[in-house]
C-alpha cells in the first residue's frame, strides 16, 4: 500500500461493507446469533462459544487425561502448581525462565488450566469471526505452546475440518509442542473420528526466525506479553519493529490475528501494534470498527515522539502522516486511558474447568482478552458520524443506504445517574457511551453492532464519551 493509500485509509476509514472480513481470500461467513435488540440496532457479531464448541470443551477434560495423563505426584500438586504458574505468568517481574514450560509441574499446570481457558477465549472469538480459509492455506502460529490455537480452530470451525491446511507451530520449547500435538490428535480422533487433512509442522524456534514459506494467516496468542516488555526502548519503536517482523511472515494479502490477556499492559501493546500495522500498510479489521486513532489505548500515546515523527529510523523517506492517525473523541483526560479489552462470561466454560479454577484459588467470572485482526492491503469501512464535512457526507450516504454506525461494545453494562443503562464502546466517533433504557437486556462485551441513531450527539460529562442512544 502506498503512503497516499494509507493516508486515504486513515482519513476515510473503512469502506462501505458493513460486515467485516478478517481474513483475505475468504468466502463469506457470518455467525452472529440473533440477539434481542431494538430496531435501531443490528448485531453483526458476538463474542461467545457456539453450543457445539461448548460440548467439545466439556469433553476436553477426558481428552487431556488420555493424551497427557498426570503422574500421581503431579496430580497431587496440580492445584498448587496452577496457582504458582498463574502468579509467575501474571507478575510483571518476569522471574520465570524462557523455557519455563519445559518443567513437568509447569507443563502439567499449563495443559490443565491455561490451555483450556485459552481455548475457551479463542473459540469465543474464532466461532464468530468473519473468516474462512481457502484450500491449502498456510497458517503460522507463533508461540504455539501446546497448539492452543490449532485446537481452538478445529473446535470453533467444523467446516475447516475438511479443508487441507498447512500449519507451522513455532515455539521455543519443544516439549510443549509435542504435548500439544498429542492433545490435538486425541481430540480429533475422539470427537471427530479422524484427523483433518492438516499438515502440522512443529518447529522449535523463536519469533523472528524464518519459515519455509509465507503464510495466509499469522497467529500469535498470549505470546507477546512474554517478551515484548523486556525491551526497554520506547513503546512505539518496539511496536513498529514487531509489526514489521509480523508482516514479514505474510503473503501479499495475508492477515494476522493476535490475542493477548486482557490486562492493561497488553491493551496498550495491542493499541501500539495496531497503529504500527496501519503505518506499515496493514489496517486493523477487528475489533476496531474504524482505522482512525484508538480511543482506548491504555498507556500508549504515539508511535514516535512528535519531534521524531519526520525521521523514522531506518526509513527516512516515510511520510510523517503514516505515523499520525486522525483524532477521534477521547475519554476525559487522565494519566492512563481505558484499554481495549473484552470479557466472555465464564459461566459458559465447562463445569470441570470452573471447579478446577476454584480449587486452585482462581475463580473466574469473565475470561478477559484483547485482540487484533489486521490484513495487508485490507479494504476498510467508512466512518460515519464524525463532525466534519467529509464524514457528514459519508454519514448521510450511509443513512440513505439504511446503514448506521459500526460500534464495538467493550464494557459490561452499568447504571447511569439518570436511571438509564450505559456501556462503553468504540466507534468511528471515538470513545462512545451506548445508552439504553433501564431494564433492557445489555449488549454482550465484544459484540459488533450497527446502530442507526438519528438523535443529536452530545458528550457525557463524566467520561468524555460521545453518547449514542439505542
Ligand atoms: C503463554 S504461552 C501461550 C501458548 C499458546 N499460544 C496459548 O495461547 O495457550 C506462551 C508461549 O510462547 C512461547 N514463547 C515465548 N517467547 C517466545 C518467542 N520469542 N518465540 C517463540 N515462542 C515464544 C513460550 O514458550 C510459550 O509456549
Amino acid at each position: 500500500m502506498s503512503a497516499e493509500d494509507l493516508a486515504a485509509v486513515a482519513q476515510s476509514g473503512y469502506d462501505d461493507g458493513s460486515i467485516p472480513r478478517y481474513v483475505s481470500n475468504v468466502r463469506g461467513h457470518s455467525r452472529a446469533a440473533p440477539a434481542k435488540t431494538p430496531d435501531s440496532v443490528r448485531t453483526l457479531e458476538i463474542l461467545s462459544p457456539s453450543t457445539d464448541s461448548m460440548a467439545t470443551l466439556v469433553a476436553l477434560e477426558g481428552i487431556l487425561d488420555e493424551a497427557v495423563p498426570l503422574q500421581a505426584k503431579h496430580r497431587a500438586s496440580l492445584r498448587g502448581d496452577i496457582r504458582r504458574l498463574w502468579e509467575e505468568l501474571t507478575s510483571e517481574k518476569e522471574s520465570r525462565t524462557a523455557e519455563y514450560l519445559g518443567s513437568p509441574p509447569a507443563l502439567s499446570a499449563y495443559l490443565r488450566y491455561f490451555l483450556p481457558w485459552n481455548v475457551f477465549r479463542l473459540v469465543s472469538l474464532l466461532t464468530n469471526a468473519d473468516f474462512c480459509l481457502p484450500d491449502n492455506a498456510v497458517i503460522a502460529d507463533i508461540g504455539s505452546g501446546p497448539l492452543t490455537l490449532p485446537i481452538a480452530l478445529w473446535i470453533a470451525r467444523p467446516e475447516l475440518r475438511e479443508v487441507p491446511l498447512s500449519i507451522y507451530c513455532v515455539d521455543r520449547v519443544e516439549r510443549v509442542l509435542e504435548a500439544g500435538l498429542n492433545i490435538f490428535q486425541t481430540l480429533c480422533m475422539r470427537v471427530g473420528g479422524r484427523l483433518p487433512p492438516w499438515r502440522i509442522e512443529t518447529r522449535k524456534d523463536s519469533f523472528g526466525s524464518p519459515l519455509p514459506e509465507r503464510a495466509h494467516l499469522l497467529t500469535a496468542a498470549n505470546v507477546f506479553n512474554e517478551f515484548f516488555w523486556k525491551d526497554k526502548r520506547n513503546l512505539g519503536e518496539r511496536a513498529i519493529e514487531t509489526a514489521r517482523t509480523l508482516l514479514s511472515y505474510l503473503k501479499e494479502n495475508g492477515s494476522l490475528f493476535v490475542m493477548e490477556p486482557g490486562d492493561p499492559r497488553s491493551g496498550a501493546f495491542i493499541s501500539s501494534l495496531r497503529a504500527a500495522l496501519l503505518a506499515e500498510g496493514a489496517p486493523p479489521l477487528g475489533p476496531c470498527p474504524h482505522a482512525l486513532s484508538c480511543p482506548m489505548p491504555g498507556i500508549f500515546r504515539h508511535l514516535l515522539p512528535p519531534e521524531e515523527t519526520r525521521i523514522v529510523k531506518g526509513d527516512p523517506n516515510v511520510a510523517p502522516s503514516r505515523f499520525v492517525l486522525p483524532p477521534v473523541v477521547m475519554p476525559k483526560k487522565r494519566d492512563k486511558f481505558p484499554w481495549c479489552h473484552f470479557g466472555v462470561d465464564a459461566q459458559k466454560a465447562p463445569k470441570w474447568l470452573e471447579t478446577l479454577s476454584e480449587e486452585a484459588g482462581l475463580p473466574k467470572e469473565r475470561a478477559v482478552l484483547s485482540y487484533l485482526w489486521a490484513a495487508r492491503g485490507a479494504v476498510v469501512r467508512a466512518p460515519v458520524g464524525m463532525p466534519d464535512p467529509v464524514r457528514s457526507a459519508e454519514r448521510d450516504r450511509r443513512a440513505k443506504a439504511g446503514r448506521g454506525i459500526l460500534v464495538r461494545v467493550v464494557s459490561e453494562s452499568f447504571a447511569l445517574p439518570d436511571g438509564s443503562t450505559g456501556q462503553y464502546a468504540c466507534s468511528s466517533l471515538g470513545y462512545t457511551l451506548l445508552k439504553r433504557p433501564r431494564g433492557e437486556e445489555p449488549f454482550g462485551s465484544g459484540a459488533l453492532l450497527e446502530v442507526t441513531s438519528s438523535q443529536a450527539q452530545r458528550t457525557d460529562e463524566k467520561s468524555g464519551a460521545i453518547i449514542l442512544p439505542t
